[in-house]
Formats: structure tokens, sequence, C-alpha cells
């Protein structure tokens, strides 16, 4: 099968693999229709994930067709169109049972804080990813959605991690009743939590990125307001000056690690590795951030520590919350707004591409080039297949 492979830092190409097959009772082979690239995937394409194996094919956000069952799976057959959660779950360790599919104890046992994921390095599992035209499936009872017929696929994939993760950036902000919540960030996340907070309530919202055909697009498609960074000089000192002085309710990284926008934070959490990641947005957070506010964070950072200004968040009185999105838990939430028209979120995706150009779309995506926010691969010989709604693009 035709696949996407790492070779190292910036360097990533199409190879001949060979198609996985079943190896546990409990997988399922799927067939890709579609696979995007997630913000994420950058982190290992610039080569700061640890373990991030050469010759290992990424790509967490993935529909298809199911082509090949073990044999005890039970709920899934051959020809079912799935939408594959990002998180790799059991369905039943202590997590599982409190819905916290990211946190699955049993599905990585490279480490005991993360659970499994597909396509992203031995830190989350080492599992082969769905940028390829065939996926192997573990827990094929558990994780994949039976996709309704009238979902477009490209709302589909996107509810794989974009949408759900946004959603729930969102809601781990509590936000109440004409909140004032600022999103860090204009990529899909963020994109996805600015629409989010108004699902919840908010009253303002206000979405922080450098990029400007992206803050543009973030006013259009979230009704928000924006700020572009570069023309702001004190973070704190600006959002207070737009809340009376107090500062937000919520705060909201969608940024993560790879954080423009303080020469230090860049150089010892990007290039000098002193931290696991450029710790801008936190800081701008716990400062632009009530007293009494709450702090959602969504952006990944590395393993290790971040210099993380946790006396101010202390003395503030503030909340935070964070984590790997639980993309289950939110699908039949999601599904009815998408239905009822209050959300459509493959108006996001700006790019469709053959699988045989991932080198150019990761490019594009990762220098932000020809306005580039949402790309989506398409693998040779997925729109032979019958879909009911959606193919071909
Ligand atoms: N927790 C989860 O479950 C989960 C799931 C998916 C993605 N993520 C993470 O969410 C983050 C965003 O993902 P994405 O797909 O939207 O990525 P993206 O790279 O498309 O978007 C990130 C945006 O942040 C902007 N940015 C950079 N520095 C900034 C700063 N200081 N302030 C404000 N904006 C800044 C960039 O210009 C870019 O537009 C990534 O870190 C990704 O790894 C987490
Ligand atoms: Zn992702
Ligand atoms: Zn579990």
């Amino acid at each position: 099968m035709l696949a996407m492979e790492y070779r190292g830092p910036y360097r990533i190409r199409t190879v001949h693999k060979p198609t996985p097959a079943i190896e546990h009772p409990h997988d399922a082979i799927v067939q890709v229709v579609r696979s995007c690239i997630c913000g994420s995937d950058l982190h290992l394409y610039h080569g700061l994930v640890p373990d991030t194996r050469v010759g290992s094919t990424f790509g967490h956000e993935f529909i298809g067709q199911v082509v090949d069952v073990g044999s005890e799976v039970k709920s899934l057959q051959v020809g079912d169109r799935v939408l594959v959660p990002f998180n790799i779950f059991c369905g039943t360790c202590f997590y599982c049972q409190r819905e916290l599919y990211g946190n699955c104890h049993a599905t990585n046992p490279e480490s005991t804080a993360a659970g499994g994921i597909y396509g992203y390095s031995h830190t989350t599992g080492g599992y082969d990813g769905g940028q390829a035209q065939y996926v192997r499936v573990p827990m094929a009872d558990v994780g994949p959605t039976k996709i309704p017929d009238d979902l477009h696929m490209e709302d589909a994939v996107l509810l794989t991690d974009a949408v759900p993760t946004g959603y729930q950036a969102a809601e781990m902000g509590d936000i109440r009743e004409g909140d004032t919540v600022v999103v860090f960030g204009a990529g899909p996340i963020g994109l996805f939590a600015a629409k989010s907070a108004w699902f919840m309530g908010a009253g303002r919202v206000i979405v922080v990125d450098h990029v400007p055909y992206r803050l543009d697009f973030a006013s259009r498609f979230a009704q928000c307001e924006t700020i572009n960074f570069l023309e702001v000089k004190d973070m704190a000192e600006r959002i207070k000056r737009m809340t009376d002085g107090l500062g937000a309710d919520v705060c909201i990284d969608c940024v993560g690690a790879e954080a423009a926008g303080n020469f230090l934070q860049t150089l010892t959490g990007v290039k000098l590795k002193l931290q696991a990641g450029a710790a801008t947005v936190l800081h701008w957070a716990v400062n632009s951030v009530r007293k009494g506010g709450r702090i959602s964070i969504v952006g990944v950072y590395g393993p290790t520590f971040n210099a993380f200004p946790i006396g101010n968040a202390l003395n503030k009185g503030l909340t935070l919350r964070m984590n790997q999105a639980s993309v289950k838990r939110h699908l039949p939430r999601l599904i009815e707004h998408i239905r009822a028209g209050h959300l459509r979120p493959r108006d996001i995706i700006t790019h469709r591409l053959p699988l045989e150009e991932v080198a150019d779309a990761y490019h594009l995506f990762s220098s932000k080039l020809d306005g580039c926010i949402k790309a989506v691969l398409i693998p040779p010989g997925a729109d032979a297949l019958a879909w009911p709604n959606g193919s071909p693009t």
C-alpha cells in the first residue's frame, strides 16, 4: 500500500509499505477514504517529539471503510463506514469507565500519562497512523463510530479530532453566560474552540494569532473579535483594556509548545530544549485572565517541565484544566450541532491533495502558505468506493 513515511525532521515522503493485517482478534483493518494533517503532526514533523522513529507513518485523523475484522470483533462488519477517534482506548479501564478515553491506561505501554494515539511516535504507543491507504485499528469494537448516512464525509473526518478537541477546550473553560473568552491560536483547534464558546453561552469571544489570513478567517467563521499579537506590546494589558481592567473570564490555549511571540521562550523551549516547549501562551493566559478566572489548555507540550508562572496563578485564584481530548464522548452532541446547522466543520478545509503529495501538504500547512488552514489527503482508490454523502470532493 501507499503510505506517508517519516525520514527525519522536515523530511517525509510517500512509500510502498506492506498492507497491515489483523494481528489480534479485536483488530479491524480500515481502508482510508480521507485523512487530515493536524497541528499535532507538525510537532512530529519539526522533530520535537522524542522517539519519533524513521519509517513511521503519521496520521490520527481519518475515516474509512472496514475491509477486514478479527474473529472477536462484534460490532463492525466489512463494508462499514467509520470515523476513528484519534485516541486508541480500551473502553474498560479505570479511566475509560469515566469517559477519560484520552487517558486510557491499557493502550500505551510507554507512558502512564498519555493513552495510545494513531501515528504519534512511540511515546504514544508506536501505532502506525492513517496517512496511508490502510490502517490497523486495535480494539475495533471500542473506538470506531459508524458514520450516519446524512453526515458529510469531510465533516466526519474533522470529528476524529479537531472539532471535539476545540469543543472540549471550551468545555474545560467552564464558560458561563456572558463570559469573555480569549482563544489563543487561530488554527483548526482554536477555530472550533471559538465556535464552541458561543454554544456554551460566551458573551464575547476574542481570538489571538499572528497570521493575518487566519485571523480574517476566524472573524468570519466564528464571528469573533481578533488580535494580531505582532501589533501588541503587552498582551495582558491589551486584554485588560478590552475588559474594564479586569481581564478575561476564560483563556484557552490552542497553540502549545511551538508558540511564537517571545524570543526567550522560543530559544529555551524550541531551539535549546531547556523546557518542554515555549510557554509563551501559558504566560499570556495567566496574566490576561481575571482573578478567579479559568484557563483551559489543549495545546500540546512535551512531557518534562515548563517554566510556568504558578505563583501568579495561585495568587489570582485560577482554575486550570487541560487534557488530551476524549473524542468519543463528544460525538453524539457534535453530530446534533452539525445536523441542526450550528456548525459546518468542513468550511475550514482549504486544501484537498492526493496522498502522493503529502510532503507538499505538510509544507503548506507548516509554513502557513496559500491560505492553508486544514489539508485533507485522499489516498489512491478511495474515491472508487461508494459513499453516500460527500464523495468525490
Ligand atoms: N489536546 C488535544 O487533544 C489536542 C488535539 C489536537 C491538537 N492539539 C494541539 O492543539 C494545538 C493547535 O492545533 P492546530 O491543529 O490548530 O494547529 P495549527 O498549527 O494549525 O495552529 C496553531 C496556531 O497558533 C498560532 N500561534 C503561534 N504562536 C501563537 C501565540 N503566541 N499566540 C496565539 N497564537 C499563536 C499559529 O500561528 C497557528 O495559527 C497544537 O499544539 C496541537 O498539538 C491538541
Ligand atoms: Zn490532532
Ligand atoms: Zn482504557
